[in-house]
This record gives structure tokens, sequence and C-alpha cells, in this order.
């Protein structure tokens, strides 16, 4: 018998746009998150607001946690960078969001006014969990490819 692959494991790994169920209608669009459309349990949930212009926000990693940004309202980007390879995603729609997975360096930018982002994460907060030097991250990721 041939093994089912659970697709949403097999991306774990990779920072991706995942798009969300979009319900149109004339009164007013409608979006939505079930537990099977991000590839973790969510523990905690925040939200980014009020960022004066040309503002920088979450210059980090972490160790274990994974996480979905959404931009509920206006827009902005997020760069993420894998230790070798930075990307950049712009999120400004409300039915889509980027998955990081642990282990990524990540900022957000470039907010747009009166944007509103919500963060979905595996994990409760937990400051041990950060790493907020750039070398210090480089360094663990050259160290985990040996
Ligand atoms: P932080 O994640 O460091 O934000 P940024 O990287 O954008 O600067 O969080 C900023 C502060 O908010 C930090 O002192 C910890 C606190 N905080 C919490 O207490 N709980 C949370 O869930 C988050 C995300 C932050």
């Amino acid at each position: 018998m041939l093994p089912v692959i659970d697709r949403a494991k097999l991306y774990m790994n990779e920072a991706r746009i995942i798009e969300l169920p979009k319900i149109i209608d004339e009164r007013g669009n409608l979006s939505f998150i079930e537990s099977k459309h991000i590839p973790f349990e969510i523990k905690r949930t925040y939200w980014i607001y009020d960022v004066p212009g040309g503002e920088v926000r979450g210059g980090h990693a972490f160790k274990e946690q994974r996480e979905f940004i959404i931009a509920l309202s206006g827009s902005l980007d997020v760069l993420v960078d894998d230790g070798k390879t930075q990307k950049i995603f712009t999120l400004n729609r409300s039915y889509f969001g980027l998955y990081i997975p642990n282990g990524y360096w990540r900022q957000m930018l470039n907010f747009s006014t009166n944007s509103l982002a919500l963060v979905l994460c595996s994990t409760s907060y937990n400051e041990m969990d950060y790493v907020r030097d750039y070398q210090e991250f480089k360094k663990a990721k050259s160290d985990h490819a040996k």
C-alpha cells in the first residue's frame, strides 16, 4: 500500500504563502482559519497595529516557534532569511497568510497606514526561544548544516 502523504507536513520546513478560504458575499466577504489550514497547533495569537511610518519590527529568529502572519488590514512586507537566502513576501490580502517555520530570521517592514498584522504562534511567549543576534543566528545555521 502506498503511504499517504500529508501535504501540510511535507512542506512544514518551508516558508510559504498559504491561501485561506474566502466566502465571497455581496454583504461583505468572509475568511476563516481552522487548524487544518496551518501546519501547527495555535498556542498564542497577537497583533501589531499603530505602526509609525518606516518602522521595522521583529528582527529575530525563533528556535522553536512556528508562526502564521496575516495582514488583516492594509499591507506589510515580511523579509524571511534561512541563513543563506533572503525572500520578501508582501502581505496585502486578508485571505493570504505567510507560514514561517522555526529557524528563520524574519523582519516585518513597510507597514501601510492603519495596517493590522495578526500573528498565530505555535508556542506561548518565551523570551528564551528568541535569537535576537543575527551573527548568532548565522552561526547556528552553519553549525547545523555541518
Ligand atoms: P517582540 O516579539 O520582541 O517584538 P518585536 O520583535 O517586533 O520587537 O515583542 C515586543 C515585546 O512584547 C517584548 O518585550 C515581549 C512582549 N511580548 C509579550 O509579552 N508577549 C507576546 O506574545 C509577544 C509577541 C511579545
